[in-house]
């Protein structure tokens, strides 16, 4: 069944003639949009060059209106984008249109924050002499963004390149091209110039990585999705030594020290791991309970989950919906079989479902141990498992020893306890007492392979804006 929305009705192809969009629920294609030629996208970044110095050249505060229109636009829109987001990514329709206002937050904060790109004076240091700083656009940008928040991931990242005065081409995932197209036509109607920011759909993400990698007009990459992928592009941008953004994987522990508060810790595992059905980089990916509450954490969360919705995203009873593709299906069903053969013990779930290709139990694993290929992959899926420590110690020293620094959670009401734990979990943001850490106003993103740069925040601005230090001699005295 094909989409009926009028933001993307202008992007719509035959069937058959470009990118073929499915619905993960279901398994039947959506909608068809445009396959971009090389040519076409390098036409894009070419015309985006003197787009982004006419910008650039417009006072932040005019820019910052016309931000504020789309963000406008985009709450207005909330009900058909949600739809669209549903039936391209899968997740439940409730998810999806707090994924708008999400996104429409990120519209609204840099849109604020672009105004407030201040320099510095700095005091001379020899007589005669004026120092200062101003900041400046980076110039044409590029973004590679993920199916897991296709609207969100988006305005993170366009946002703050408009703000600060740059351009942005835009390549959204092969899977969920659909949203960014609807965002980009709600940009254009704001009044956002489409040389400006121009989303390029494509079946052949490979190319068009490299290309924008190599381009040298593009001076910046930001780039939300997997640690192998982000380390191609890194080696991609050296050649012309561009600016990069890397948001990757992450492997976020979860921890219940035996001083929490059991009853807000299930909450926070549940808000926390079943988000988008397990498919966000910050979802708890390894759940560590000390021994004394190790059975009633167990048994309290294994009791909420099994009591959990799965279907399809569009119904409004759903809780979880479906994988992204069976590929991830296989993935997590791998693991869980592999943890299962090692000696975990399914509490709960534990199988595939056979309501669709793509849908998974909401599973919570026992007895999991370090031998098991759970605990060091990214997860993606509504799987928690969960292993038993001792003390503090060993805990911090099981949750740093990954690859991965994205996101943490802990439990704990111990102030002492609370302040050591934040301090040394070698990650780029902590969760205490908390599920849910994202939000426009504070910095996103990890240290160690999950990444580079931050998002949101005061910090998000920055990385779009070149400080120019500049020193006037002659001056009197
Ligand atoms: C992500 O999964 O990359 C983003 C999640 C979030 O913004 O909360």
């Amino acid at each position: 069944m094909s989409i009926n929305s009028t933001l993307i009705a202008g992007y719509l192809v035959a069937s058959g003639s470009g990118l073929s969009v499915l619905n993960p629920a279901t398994g039947k294609e959506i909608a068809c949009v445009k396959d971009w030629s090389l040519a076409d996208i390098e036409n894009a970044i070419v015309v985006a060059e003197p787009a982004q110095k006419e910008w650039a050249a417009q006072p932040a505060k005019t820019r910052a209106s016309i931000l504020k229109r789309w963000n406008d636009l985009i709450l207005e829109s909330q009900d058909e984008l949600a739809t669209i987001i549903t039936s391209e990514c899968g997740k439940p329709i409730a998810e999806a249109k707090g994924e708008a206002a999400y996104g429409a937050s990120f519209v609204e904060w840099f849109a604020e924050e672009g105004k407030r790109a201040y320099g510095d004076v700095i005091p001379h240091h020899a007589p005669g002499k004026r120092l200062m700083t101003i900041k400046q656009p980076v110039g044409v940008t590029a973004a590679i963004t993920p199916w897991n928040f296709p609207l969100a991931m988006i305005t993170r990242k366009v946002a703050p390149a408009l703000a600060a005065g740059c351009a942005m081409i835009v390549k959204p995932a092969e899977t969920t091209p659909l949203t960014a197209l609807a965002i980009e036509s709600l940009a254009h109607q704001a009044g956002i110039p489409q040389a400006l920011f121009r989303v390029v759909t494509t079946t052949d993400p490979v190319s068009v990585g490299k290309l924008f990698c190599s381009n040298a007009i593009i001076r910046k990459i930001s780039f939300t999705g997997s640690t192998a992928v982000g380390k191609i592009l890194l080696k991609q941008c050296a050649g012309t030594v561009k600016r990069t953004s890397m948001e990757l994987g992450g492997n976020a522990p979860f921890i219940v020290f035996d001083d929490a508060d059991i009853d807000a810790a299930v909450d926070g595992a549940l808000a926390s791991k079943f988000r988008n059905a397990g498919q966000t980089c910050v979802c708890a990916n390894r759940f560590f309970v000390q021994s004394s509450v190790y059975h009633s954490f167990v048994s309290k969360l294994a009791e909420r989950v099994s009591k959990i919705k799965v279907g399809d995203g569009a119904q409004t009873e759903t809780e979880v919906g479906p994988l992204i593709n069976k590929a991830g299906l296989e993935k997590v069903s791998r693991l869980v079989e592999d943890a299962v053969s090692k000696g975990a013990q399914a509490v709960t779930g534990g199988k595939r479902l056979t309501i669709g290709e793509c849908f998974y139990e909401p599973t919570v694993l026992r007895d999991v141990t370090t031998e098991m290929d759970i605990l060091h992959a990214e997860i993606f899926g509504p799987v928690a498992p969960i292993t038993k420590f001792d003390t503090d110690d060993e805990v911090i020293a099981l949750a740093n020893s990954t690859p991965y620094g994205l996101a943490a959670y802990f439990y704990a009401r111990d102030i002492s306890r609370i302040w050591r734990v934040m301090e040394e979990l070698e990650f780029g943001m902590v969760g205490i007492n908390d599920g849910i850490i994202s939000t426009e106003v504070a910095p996103f993103g990890g240290v160690k392979e999950s990444g580079i740069g931050r998002e949101g925040g005061q910090l998000g601005l920055e990385e779009y804006l070149e400080p120019k230090y500049a020193l006037i001699g002659g001056m009197m005295s």
